[in-house]
């Protein structure tokens, strides 16, 4: 069933679980989410990011998730990953998303509440719910690239300024993730996560969390994040199972059989997610 993201994760952060928000770029990116979901019984997000849409369409990918999701039960919310633009974030609303990002992390505080109310006000309008990020998140997305050491953590102080001013339905954090795979393990700010909850009591969202061991992910879930956002290790899984088809086929050429198996493979790894972030059960 297709429903806002607030009506997701207002339930998750109310009842201490996250959901998983999976990146998509094509159908079997979508059929393995709502398959997992399915069979874990759980709530989820599906989202496409600037890259993705580029390389899909927004109104393919709309149609394939939509589809998938007014045809199960379990709650499904279609979102925006790392909006920046007004116009494509148009394009999404009238296409169906129910949640949407607005990224405006790299400007300034005051230009980021800005930018944030102007896309809150016309989302809510709609009733489509809004995350935005405050704090620079490490790594490397189709348009933004934030260097290791330019990344900024989240003050908790400008946190509960931009919330009470923008409205926004939750809030992306910087506590020591970033985009893409890891060089060494990272290292979460779990006392800062802490804080910001005591202080804004509102769903939280994890970005970069592909790679971060299975104990991090469950103390920063306990400590208030509701939405964990995963690309990469859905990438990978997809690598392996293509690579390994491959080696050990190399004559056949439909895609079907190729691809077939790093579906599978994609929703078992979600799957894993699921259990691990303590949504399986909650659909
Ligand atoms: O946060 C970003 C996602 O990993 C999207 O990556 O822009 O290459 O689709 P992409
Ligand atoms: P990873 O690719 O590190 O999982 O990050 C995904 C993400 O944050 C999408 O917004
Ligand atoms: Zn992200």
């Amino acid at each position: 069933m297709l429903v806002s993201g607030k009506s997701i994760l207002q339930h998750a952060h109310e009842n201490g679980y996250a959901v998983g928000a999976f990146n998509v770029n094509n159908m079997e990116q979508v059929q393995a989410i709502i398959g997992a979901a399915e069979e874990t019984q759980s709530p989820v997000i599906i989202q496409a990011s600037q890259g993705g849409l580029k390389y899909a369409g927004v109104e393919i990918i709309s149609a394939m998730a939509k589809t998938l999701a007014e045809n199960t039960t379990v709650p499904v919310a279609i979102h925006l990953d790392h909006g920046t633009d007004f116009t494509q974030i148009m394009k999404c609303l009238r296409n169906g998303f129910t949640s949407v990002m607005i990224d405006a992390s790299h400007y300034e505080l005051d230009e980021n509440i800005r930018r944030t109310k102007q896309i809150v006000e016309m989302a809510k309008a709609v009733g489509v719910s809004v995350e935005a990020e405050l704090g620079k998140i490490g790594g490397v997305e189709d348009d933004i690239a934030v260097d290791e050491k330019d990344a900024t953590y989240t003050d908790p102080d400008e946190a509960a300024k931009f919330v009470s001013e923008t409205e926004v339905d939750y809030l992306a954090i910087a506590v020591g993730t970033a985009h893409g795979p890891y060089k060494g393990e990272p290292k979460l700010d779990f006392d800062r996560i802490k804080v910001i909850k005591e202080r804004l009591n509102m769903p939280l969202v994890l970005h970069g969390s592909s790679g971060v061991p299975e104990e991090s992910i469950r103390k920063a879930v306990s400590l208030g994040i509701n939405k964990i956002n995963i690309d990469t290790d859905i990438r990978q899984a997809f690598h392996r199972a293509v690579k390994k088809f491959v080696a050990e086929n190399p004559d056949v050429y439909d895609p079907r059989k190729i691809v077939g198996p790093a579906r599978d493979a994609m929703k078992e790894v979600i799957k894993t997610k699921m259990e691990m972030f303590g949504s399986t059960g909650k659909a």
